[in-house]
């Protein structure tokens, strides 16, 4: 592939949204190491997308300009670097294009009280942004994933089942099983769990894989998309616009043990009255008063708490979540799909923040 150009999306500079996206031909990437090319038939946007380009990951991410965004996709193996060995021309994978490389990544197993858990979490934190988790390329023809952030895709599972899974299904995966304690194999006590926007990326994944476990499921989204999220498998849904929905009561009248908080803007003060004797609120998209509720709570030893969570790629994770799909035990739901050459339809969509399920780009 070297001396051969592709065609790629990229951006030069914070801002713009869709029409900062710039079509352009680069030079092919190669697979050094221990990583492969990948000939991409699928990639899905998340809201970190957009957010990198706007500037609110700024200094970290993204780490130079130009960048090609997109980190989940699905592709064809066409060249491996000489440390892979795992992966041959011809394989087709799902990947995560990101080049972390964390060092905490077993220890947060424990959510467990204490200062450690803290000091992990800021520590995780702080790593994830300084050594920047996503790496990018995904809007483009080619692109280099490492070997380990990538899995077979087998024939039952699509491309864009696939690359839907990265970001949002271990997102959904990470929330559920480490800080919330749901076992997916429906072992452990029963919990009763809230998930919020579960017509979503994250929320739709997470809806799932909960009710693999011993979970009663309560879930809010848009009136739209009720039956979308009933039919998922959540037990109850709220109208996240109804009074009700807004005060995130259960209808049951069930206290939340775990919130799998996957909307945005809603106060501890909410929360907590909904919460059971030792809930926990997990925030995927901390914020500043997110942070300092998560100290306040730890420093005093409150028994309700709030964990922010930033998503740790692993690979045996996704090849877990491939695995459910081809088993037919989740599937990835589909927005809407765009071609390259018209990204900046699937950009607009992301940026609006009203997607039921996964949107895709495509070749
Ligand atoms: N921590 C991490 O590592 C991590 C990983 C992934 C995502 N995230 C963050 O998690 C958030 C969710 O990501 P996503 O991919 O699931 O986003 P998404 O797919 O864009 O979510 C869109 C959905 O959320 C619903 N929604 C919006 N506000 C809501 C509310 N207040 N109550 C109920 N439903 C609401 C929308 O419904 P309507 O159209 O009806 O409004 C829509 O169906 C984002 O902020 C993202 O940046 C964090």
């Amino acid at each position: 592939m070297a001396g051969k150009l592709m065609h790629a999306v990229q951006y030069s500079s914070y801002g713009g949204g869709a029409a900062g996206l710039k079509h352009v031909e680069v030079p092919v990437p190669c697979a050094k190491g221990d990583e492969i090319l990948l000939k991409l038939e699928a990639t899905s946007l998340n809201p970190v997308d957009w957010k990198m380009q706007k500037g609110m990951l700024r200094p970290f991410l993204p780490r130079r300009f130009p960048y090609i965004p997109g980190t989940d996709v699905a592709g064809e193996v066409v060249e491996v670097g000489p440390g892979v060995t795992n992966f041959k021309t011809g394989d087709k994978v799902v990947a995560i294009l990101s080049h972390l490389k964390s060092t905490y990544n077993d220890d947060i197993k424990d959510y467990g009280a204490g200062t450690w858990h803290m000091l992990s979490t800021l520590l995780h934190t702080y790593e994830i942004l300084a050594y920047g988790n996503l790496s990018g390329g995904g809007l483009a023809e080619f692109a280099v994933a490492k070997k380990s952030l990538s899995v077979a895709r087998p024939p039952e599972v699509s491309a864009a089942e696939g690359a839907g899974l990265p970001v949002a299904g271990l997102t959904a995966h990470q929330a559920l099983t480490q800080p919330a304690g749901v076992k997916l194999d429906g072992s452990g006590n029963q919990k009763n769990i809230l998930i919020t926007a579960a017509s979503g990326g994250v929320g739709h994944y997470a809806v799932q894989l909960a009710k693999l476990g011993n979970t009663h499921v309560t879930a809010t989204c848009g009136a739209r998309n009720i039956e979308f999220v009933r039919n998922l498998g959540a037990d109850e849904v709220l109208d996240y616009k109804t009074p009700d929905g807004a005060a995130l009561k259960s209808p049951s009248g069930k206290k939340y043990d775990a919130v799998i908080h996957c909307a945005t803007g809603i106060p501890w003060s909410t929360f907590e009255p909904n919460l059971s004797e030792n809930g926990k609120v997990i925030d995927i998209t901390p914020d500043a008063s997110s942070f300092a509720t998560f100290v306040a709570k730890k420093l005093t030893f409150s028994k309700k708490q709030l964990v922010p969570l930033l998503m740790i790629p692993k690979g045996e994770n996704l090849n877990y979540l491939v695995n459910l799909v081809r088993e037919g035990k989740l599937k990835t739901v589909v927005d809407s799909k765009h071609a390259l050459s018209k990204v900046e339809d699937a950009w607009a969509k992301i940026i609006d923040g009203h997607a039921t399920g996964k949107i895709f780009v495509g070749p």
